[in-house]
């Protein structure tokens, strides 16, 4: 029986695809990192087919690295990067516009005309998220309005829109399957995250035709065929997820009170809630962990925008290292007497400051400051911004496994230092597993699952295992001083 199964995580800066061994061990690895458009201040754009050509390569260089053809491939999992909105035209498969990515701030204004003329509790008890232009549905609206002939299309039924999951399936099915799965759904603002389906009323208060709507299936389901042309052999597509999601499921946090933080271009923490939609009273979203044989699973859910993304900055903007991973060591060498603050608002605020206006900040630059202090204290906002979130979380989550500690993955947690300073800064333990790729994890167990190759819940949980525990060491009062002097960065970068 074939017992490889291929994973594509299609991130914000980059592509990968990776194929995991029957005994679930990463057998080949294919990357590609694709342009980031920045039109206009807080405007941010991928090219689809970019994004498309860098998808097809990472699969080919994975099988190539993994020594095995498609058709030794039981099934692939697809996860995303999640809130990105791709239209394109049914008939040819082409985009009308450029993706606008999840971090894109443009419909700003939109959000806020909405939130005051009322509408945000209706939209949070529907869907679980805020009148914030990360989520889908403005951004839809924005590109019906704008690209020209658009709106004509799309009510002639000419037009589909997804997240790029959607747009993956349509390309992999050549265009057969218009489908996404309840994660990517439960992002867009117009999904009823209790009703499980698209909504009618939120859809016309955000403009957005029905018909452009793909079809919102399980997380482990049937997304049709990748065509035989493309890799060589034709291979279901089983798995969908949203990354978060799927690192959520990598990280096997199955059981209520269970939290995992990812460290990708931003940082997401989700606090599985099992099957209670919990809202937040602390601007935290509820959002779906998973949906499973129709039952859904729920979870709280922090974002923060930028986390990766300073250390990206670092290396490209500021050029202070030539090479991410240079960083950690680099903050090391940081003069300890220093106070210098970063807060890296970028594209706004997530949460639980959804502030779509601030920008970034430096504070408490001296003479002596210099890289190490910069390269630190951007570090240092990432574990600042978790502590919010987890701050938030345990407030409005009242229902127990708060003894749990945080999981953590993604690129950043490499650095041991950083892990170090976030256990530090949380007073708590910080878990990282042996296998960080959990975001691709996450969606080969869904298709390997769903194949029947690889195990249920329970087994798959049980092979979670932990590289290394970070314990709290710090003092309670420099503790408590280095919070107290990141809130008030934090609120004079606020914008009101
Ligand atoms: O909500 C946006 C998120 O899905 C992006 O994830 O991994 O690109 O930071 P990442």
């Amino acid at each position: 029986m074939q017992k490889f199964i291929l994973a594509i995580d299609q991130g914000t800066t980059s592509s990968r695809a990776i194929v995991f061994d029957g005994n679930r061990k990463i057998a080949g690895v294919g990357q590609k990192e694709f342009t980031q458009h920045f039109p206009q201040d807080g405007w941010v754009e991928h090219d689809p087919d970019e994004i498309w050509d860098s998808v097809v390569w990472s699969v080919k260089t994975a099988l190539a690295d993994a020594k095995v053809s498609a058709g030794d491939i039981a099934a692939i999992g697809i996860t995303n990067q999640r809130e990105t909105v791709v239209i394109w035209d049914k008939a040819t498969g082409k985009p009308i516009h450029n993706a606008i990515v999840w971090q894109d701030r443009r419909t700003a204004a939109f959000c806020a005309a909405l939130k005051k003329d009322g509408h945000e509790p209706l939209v949070t008890q529907r869907t679980g998220l805020l009148l914030d232009p990360y989520f889908s549905g403005t951004k839809v609206k924005w590109l019906l309005d704008t690209v020209e002939g658009a709106r004509a299309r799309a009510d002639k039924g000419e037009l589909a829109f997804g997240t790029v999951d959607s747009f993956l399936i349509w390309r992999l099915t050549g265009g057969k399957m218009h489908a996404t799965d309840a994660t990517n759904a439960g992002r867009t603002l117009l999904f009823d995250i209790g009703r499980n389906q698209w909504d009618e009323e939120l859809c016309a208060l955000l403009d957005v035709p029905m018909a452009i709507l793909p079809e919102v299936k399980d997380c482990a389901d049937d997304f049709g065929m990748a065509e035989a042309g493309l890799f060589g052999a034709a291979i279901p597509i089983l798995g969908v997820a949203g990354d978060q999601h799927a690192a959520t499921i990598g990280q096997a946090c199955f059981a209520p009170g269970m939290v995992k933080s990812t460290y990708g271009t931003g940082c997401f923490a989700l606090l599985n809630t099992g099957a209670d939609m919990v809202p937040s009273q602390n601007r935290l979203l509820t959002t779906i962990a998973y949906r499973l044989d129709g039952k859904t699973t729920y979870a709280l859910e922090g974002s923060i925008f930028i986390a990766g993304a300073a250390v990206q900055w670092i290396r490209d903007g500021l050029k202070l290292v030539k090479h991410a991973i240079e960083t950690g060591p680099l903050a090391r060498t940081a003069d300890p007497s220093q106070n210098v603050y970063m807060v890296p608002a970028f594209v706004g605020l997530g949460a639980p400051w959804w502030d779509a206006e601030a920008r970034g900040a430096i504070y408490g630059l001296t003479r002596n400051s210099g890289p190490a202090e910069i390269a630190k204290a951007a570090l240092e906002a990432v574990c600042y911004q978790t502590r919010d979130l987890l701050e938030a979380m345990r407030k409005d989550w009242t229902g127990g496994g708060s003894e749990t500690v945080l999981r953590v993955d993604g690129g950043m947690v490499a650095s041991d230092w950083t892990m170090q300073f976030l256990a530090d800064i949380l007073n708590a333990p910080v878990d990282r597993p042996t296998i960080l790729e959990t975001t691709a994890l996450g969606a080969a167990w869904l298709a390997g699952m769903k194949a029947g190759v690889w195990p249920g819940m329970a087994d798959f949980a049980d092979g979670w295992a932990r590289d290394r525990r970070f314990e709290p060491a710090m003092d309670e009062a420099t503790r408590k001083t280095k919070i107290a002097g990141w809130d008030d960065a934090v609120r004079r970068t606020l914008s009101s």
